[in-house]
């Protein structure tokens, strides 16, 4: 992958540059949360440096929703106005950047009000890059994505790299995945056992231990014949529960369910719950969270780990008090001395709501990038910057 490296004119150049600022909005419409625009910044401002006129292009996963707010929470990160421009085709793009300069920064509008974006329509593509020197795309988040801004573009301009963001990704990734520092310890939580059923084959070949929390435990202590009661599971994906754990024995990684729940007989806010062992939830109950045992003993091997990977939470963690099983593993990982990267946009509202993100080493910016980088897949907006 072509990096900032091998970039070496960049003074006046026009760069398009790929970003990430799908963020969460509130409804009032302000934004709920910055990392993603923030993550982007040592990109922005190296260019910056170089006196480049740079141009950023991303989308919102709401085609009908306008980037101006991020444009405004830009400029005041930047401490420089970024001036935002109305479409992403518009005629005004290059006039304005050689108004403004060297060194400026617009913002384009959200790609997706096109539907030739994810169509990765070629004629599309090269309207987005018809003028620009060079092309730069830093979203890792959006590297699983075939589309104009991310593959059909980069087609369309000869010179073309990957920014600081996603060149930190990839590296640290590749580094956890090809070499990582043994105890290596992955938590995987989260609602399907569907949504991440690569991602667990994949690393369960490379991990000395594999722990599953939420709702995906279910599944899997379902499939080795635990009575469940009422939680919920996935009843298709029973025989490939199976086959992740014959798949973690054959590669010799412990892979370890919760051994105690918390339970209650619905999921709503303070209800009462009971701490049962897996194998006696009563009648009519509901699995919500990982019990205060699995919650102790998860903690003694996170501490021991000398590599921590945890993606998914453990329990219903936005609902109280179903919050702390997801609470006591986010607060192990936090105090660990271990390599520990956290990423997953429930995952990272979580360590946000317990005040640990500052505690974890690596925190990466991809949602369903990530689970696809870890699966070992080739991302088609990497593929396409080598
Ligand atoms: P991430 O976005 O970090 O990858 P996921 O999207 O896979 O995480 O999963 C997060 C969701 O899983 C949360 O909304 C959480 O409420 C839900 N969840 C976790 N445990 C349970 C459970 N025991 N029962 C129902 N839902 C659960
Ligand atoms: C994300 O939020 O995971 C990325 O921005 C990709 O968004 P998408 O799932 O709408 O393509
Ligand atoms: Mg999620």
């Amino acid at each position: 992958m072509k990096t900032l490296n091998d970039i070496h004119a960049l003074y006046d150049k026009k760069v398009l540059m790929r970003v990430d600022f799908n963020v969460p909005f509130y409804e009032s419409g302000n934004i709920a949360d910055d990392s993603r625009i923030r993550a982007h910044l040592p990109t922005i401002e190296y260019l910056i440096k170089a006196g480049a006129k740079v141009a950023l292009i991303s989308h919102l996963g709401n085609p009908e929703q306008s980037l101006q707010p991020v444009a405004e929470r830009l400029s005041f990160l930047l401490k420089d106005a970024v001036t935002f421009i109305g479409d992403c085709l518009s005629d005004h793009t290059f006039a304005t950047m050689d108004d403004l300069g060297e060194g400026c920064v617009v913002l384009l509008e959200n790609t997706r009000a096109y539907p030739e974006e994810k169509a990765n329509d070629m004629a599309f593509s090269k309207k987005l890059a018809e003028g620009f020197d060079i092309y730069i795309n830093d979203a890792f988040a959006t590297a699983h994505r075939k589309h104009a801004s991310t593959y059909g573009v980069a087609e369309c301009i000869e010179k073309k790299c990957a920014g600081l963001l996603m060149q930190t990704e990839v590296e640290t990734l590749s580094r956890v995945l090809k070499a990582p520092k043994e105890p290596f310890l992955v938590m995987i939580g989260g609602a399907k056992v569907s949504s991440k059923l690569g991602v667990l084959k994949s690393l369960v070949q490379k991990a000395d231990t594999m722990l599953i929390g939420g709702a995906m435990a279910n599944t899997f202590l379902k499939a080795m014949g635990v009575d469940i009661r009422e939680s919920m599971y996935e009843d298709d994906m029973l025989e490939e529960a199976l086959k992740v754990v014959q798949l973690a024995n054959e590669h010799n990684c412990k892979f370890i369910l919760p051994s105690d729940a918390t339970v209650a007989e619905k999921l709503e806010k303070d209800i009462s719950t009971e701490n049962p062992n897996v194998n006696d939830i009563p009648e009519n109950m509901l699995i919500l969270d990982i019990g205060k045992h699995t919650q102790a003993v998860w903690a003694e091997m996170v501490k021991d780990a000398s590599t921590v990977l945890w993606n998914g939470p453990c329990g219903v963690f936005e609902v109280e008090p179903f919050h702390l099983g997801t609470k006591a593993v986010a607060q192990a990982v936090a105090k660990s001395h271990a390599f520990t990267i956290i990423g997953g946009g429930d995952t990272l509202h979580a360590a946000e709501l317990f005040h640990v993100k500052n505690d974890i080493d690596y925190v990466s910016t991809g949602g369903g990038s990530l689970l696809e980088f870890l699966e070992g897949k080739e991302l088609p907006a990497l593929e396409v910057l080598k």
